[in-house]
């Protein structure tokens, strides 16, 4: 891998041994003095950095806050997020012929995806910047994590969702937990330019990936990848395979990567390959690393059942695209047809998950077809959101069910 980056001596703006850090500029912002997403002088994406770096040693308890060594605060709006199961999955190992392969099925955290990683972090963050309004865009999941998060910090939200592009589930979490939810006559990419104008103008408090505290809880899904990979077969995974959307997760992981490498808790050569996959529909960021870009360019028509993920200007690009390159990783586009079998494969193995989720399993078994995930590898295959999320994928994907009479006699005779 290249030059890390992490590390070094806390700038001036420095607080509590936190700050921010431009990926393109290097320049550094103090965290929670003012609302800042990006660069002041230009414009890129930032990163949070610490004075130190822990390793395993320093980790203790359960959920993300385990992990509180490795994050800006002690504790934060917790819901007990985290935490969630790595499967054995003998289904999909007997379809990926791999040496081993497990799946960290995000839908097991409190709202039903991984997002709550991030807003138990993000939204703490907002409590100390004493901010009154929450926002983001959102094709669904991050928009139910923001609400019931924003609900428990008795903070209001507003979110953003595509109109009728939004699994059913999703839209519902929203409501109940109390958010106000427009939707906007556009994809996720419209909605994400309106909110960050919004946050700009001071409106609310944007917690997309974006803000790059989102990503600090999500790198907690790499590390409990790591401890538990270790527990349960004595070794880190080779590769980690993950749909993309806004490469929000692509970069975190990255950085969680960096971060061990940094604090001498991982060597580089045991860096696991960062592999991306998106819907063939919704799929920039695996046409720039098919041309070895080091930027994106913008679909402005994206279509895909895989709703979680059409999306047509992965933000977080700048950092993403670096982990897969850095990492010796890779990035495939799948079809909706792989999705919803990778999703029937899942299912028979017991792990429920919505179509965006079984994008990943779709990746490695693409991958292996192509040769280019070897016979010999540990694989884990993230799924980012559970089956209810999209109960009519689920429905569509699954079997239908009969009619019958009220009696035992009917019921026999239909079977
Ligand atoms: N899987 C699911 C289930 C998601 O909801 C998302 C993103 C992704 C994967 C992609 O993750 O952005 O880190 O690459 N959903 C966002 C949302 C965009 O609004 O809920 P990423």
């Amino acid at each position: 891998m290249s030059d890390l980056s992490l590390g070094g001596e806390p700038p001036a703006v420095a607080d509590d041994g936190v700050w921010l850090a431009c990926v393109e500029c290097g320049a550094t912002v103090a965290p929670f003095d003012d609302v800042v997403y990006r660069c002041p002088d230009c414009d890129g994406l930032l990163e949070a950095r610490y004075a130190d770096y822990p390793t395993f040693d320093d980790f203790d308890g359960s959920g993300v806050w385990r992990y509180a060594a490795a994050l800006p605060f002690d504790e934060g709006v917790s819901i007990r997020e985290g935490d969630t199961p790595l499967y054995e999955v003998p289904d999909v190992a007997a379809a990926a012929d791999v040496a081993d392969v497990r799946v960290k099925h995000e839908g097991a955290n409190p709202t039903g995806s991984f997002k709550d990683r991030g807003m138990t972090v993000g939204v703490k963050v907002a409590d100390r910047l004493g901010v009154d309004r929450l926002a983001c865009a959102s094709t669904g999941n991050t928009s139910a994590a923001l609400a019931a998060y924003g609900a428990r910090a008795d903070t209001p939200v507003l979110v953003l969702l595509p109109a009728g592009k939004v699994a059913a589930g999703k839209v519902a979490q929203a409501a109940l937990h109390g958010a106000r939810i427009c939707e906007v006559d556009g994809n996720f990419d419209d909605c994400l330019d309106v909110v960050a104008e919004l946050a700009d103008r001071g409106e609310a408090y944007l917690l997309n990936s974006l803000n790059p505290f989102r990503l600090e809880g999500q790198k907690t899904i790499g590390l409990e990848v790591l401890e538990q990979s270790l527990a349960a077969t004595g070794e880190w995974p080779d590769r980690v395979v993950l749909p993309v959307g806004n490469a929000g997760n692509t970069a975190a992981l990255y950085k969680c990567f960096r971060e061990l490498v940094a604090a001498g808790a991982m060597d580089e050569t045991e860096v696991p390959k960062l592999t991306g996959v998106q819907a063939a529909g919704a799929a920039p960021l695996v046409e720039a690393v098919e041309a070895g870009r080091d930027h994106v360019e913008r679909w402005d028509d994206v279509e895909t059942k895989a709703t979680a993920i059409r999306i047509g200007n992965p933000v977080n690009a700048p950092k993403a695209l670096p982990g897969i390159y850095e990492t010796g990783g890779t990035a495939v586009a799948v079809s909706d047809d792989q999705i919803t079998a990778a999703q029937r494969t899942l299912a028979e193995d017991g792990v429920g998950v919505e179509p965006a989720s079984a994008a990943s399993v779709a990746g490695l078994l693409e991958l292996r077809e192509r040769g280019a995930v070897g016979a010999d590898e540990r694989v884990v295959c993230l799924t980012t959101g559970h089956l209810l999320k999209d109960p009519d994928a689920a429905a569509d994907a699954g079997g239908e069910p009969t009619p019958v009479p009220a009696d035992a006699d009917g019921v026999l005779d239909a079977l």
